[in-house]
């Protein structure tokens, strides 16, 4: 059984002496940890395959928690289950740049492959059969995630072939997988110097000697060993950076709120929940190059006096939480992380939590409500995190790419970092290009760059020679533009011709879409 293994049975069979035993070493384990429901949750579902009430009522027990807790985080987050399912549970993506490439056709395919609708089981307990908003693959599209592998690219032979190597037992290890997708140096690159991907795909992302080979760490160790604080903080405010989660705060700005509080307790927390549908670029820093994260948390830690980080990462991302704790640990055994940090009094530690099927958890007050153990509702601001965030203390939230943009600032300077990209963004960007192009893939470009070049030099242009129609900006919380968009510098700036820099991904449409305006 893999480690996200499902019970191979579908009616609820008697939890034996061995798994209560197992079940409650769980429950110990985390019971003096803050916001601990989750992770018991998620524990108890990978060893069990599934959470039926009698193990509820023991989990609430165990930790001292009212059931109606357990219940309720349960049904909030789209992954947690009361019954068993198949050994194999099929999660395919019906999000839109799934659904632009005919992902309904091969759920209509896989259906009559498994020959079970959807929440189904097949009668031999392997497959259960459901879907799922956007996986985060969206450069492979139509996609679907069987327990922790993706299948991109799917055809009506390629699900026959893939259900038959399930069949015969061949299912992959997804911790021996280079990547969940494909190898970004496969990529049309950019003429130009790399600076949050320049690690990916040349390193091997499990070893830290790799990263430090590249120089990784020297960045903190000047921070924390020649720099103060306040240093670092103005030298994020003189680079522009602004936040590329999608909403563009600038970053210094939002750090400069939370250096002066004096509270013994502050946190960083990284966002890797990368829900919006089109969004796979954190993904693959994180894959490549897992230590550059956490250097820029760290960083952003001693910069504002934050001893503790937290990175949120989606639940669909399973190879990026085996990737980053195993950075983790190798990071504290070189004393990259842990207590006096270069033999200064800095300190600081790093923790995954992950996150369990929710889109709206990529909001930071509802991201910051999951990693507290509870239901994934945003908070009211103000106050605003920087203030009272994580356990009512002063708490930032920066996303990967955000973070992941520290290093080189410090290592570097503000000033260069501005030189990069446009007035309104500054900087290198990763976009995506998704769709109807020849070559969905990611880049990464100084901002800036349009519309046209990107379809054209990095998307290889539409397929089939068909024409441009319109483009899904942003996400899909974003704006739709037209042909007469294509020559507009894609940065914060696009709003103002309807469009939305926002995660950087760029959801191209042929004439064969057909556009339904409801309302
Ligand atoms: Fe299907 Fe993103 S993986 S839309």
């Amino acid at each position: 059984m893999t480690s996200h293994s499902h019970c191979t049975c579908r009616t609820a069979a008697a939890i034996s002496p061995e798994m209560w035993a197992k079940i409650d070493a769980i429950i110990a384990r985390h019971r003096e940890q803050p916001g601990n429901l989750m992770p018991v949750l998620q524990e108890v579902q990978e060893a069990v395959g599934y959470l039926p009430p009698e193990v509820q009522d023991r989990i609430a027990e165990g930790l001292n928690v009212p059931g109606s807790d357990v219940f309720g985080v349960m049904s909030f987050y789209s992954m947690y289950t009361w019954r068993p399912k198949g050994k194999y549970v099929i999660r395919f993506c019906e999000s839109p740049p799934c659904h632009v490439l005919g992902a309904e056709n091969m759920l209509a395919a896989m259906k009559e492959e498994l020959g079970v609708d959807l929440g189904g089981t097949t009668p031999d307990g392997l497959f259960t059969l459901e879907t799922s908003a956007c996986l985060g693959v969206c450069e492979v599209a139509p996609a679907m995630q069987i327990n922790e592998v993706v299948h991109g690219h799917l055809t009506r032979d390629k699900i026959r072939q893939i259900l038959a190597d399930y069949r015969a037992g061949k299912a992959p290890d997804y911790k021996k997988l280079p990547y969940t997708t494909k190898d970004f140096r496969s990529y049309t690159q950019a003429p130009g110097e790399l600076v949050l991907l320049s690690n990916v795909g040349v390193i091997n992302p499990e070893k830290i000697e790799d990263y430090l080979a590249k120089g990784g760490y020297s960045a903190l160790k000047k921070a924390v060993t020649t720099m103060t604080p306040e240093q670092v903080v103005e030298e994020v405010k003189t680079s522009g950076l602004r936040g590329r989660g999608g909403a563009g705060f600038p970053a210094g700005l939002k750090w400069s709120f939370t250096r002066p509080l004096q509270v013994p307790q502050k946190y960083i927390i990284c966002n890797l929940d990368e829900g919006e549908p089109g969004t796979i670029k954190d993904r693959y820093i994180v894959e490549g190059d897992p230590h550059k994260v956490l250097e820029g948390m760290a960083i952003a830690g001693f910069a504002v006096g934050a001893d503790y980080g937290y990175i949120y990462c989606r639940g669909e991302y399973y190879l990026c939480k085996h990737r980053l704790n195993t950075a983790i640990e190798q990071a504290r055994a070189q004393g990259f992380l842990g207590k006096n940090l270069f033999g200064t009094d800095f300190s600081f530690d790093i923790e995954v939590r992950s996150g369990f099927g929710c889109y709206i958890c990529g909001e930071e007050t509802a991201l910051i409500e999951s990693i507290e153990g509870k239901r994934g509702y945003p908070r009211a601001k103000p106050p605003f995190p920087g203030v009272e965030g994580l356990w009512r203390k002063p708490t930032i939230v920066n996303n990967v790419e955000t973070l992941a943009s520290v290093p080189a600032i410090v290592e570097k300077g503000g000033a260069w970092y501005k030189s990069l990209g446009t007035e309104d963004t500054s900087g290198t960007k990763i976009y995506q290009i998704i769709g109807h192009v020849k070559t969905p893939q990611i880049c990464e470009v100084p901002a800036g760059i349009t519309l046209r070049e990107l379809i054209t030099t990095y998307g290889g242009g539409l397929r089939d020679g068909a024409r441009f129609k319109m483009c899904q900006t942003g996400g899909a919380s974003a704006g739709i533009v037209t042909e007469a968009a294509l020559d507009v510098p894609i940065d914060f700036g696009m709003a103002k011709v309807g469009g939305a820099l926002g995660s950087g991904t760029m959801l191209v449409m042929d004439e064969s879409d057909i556009m339904a305006v409801l309302g």
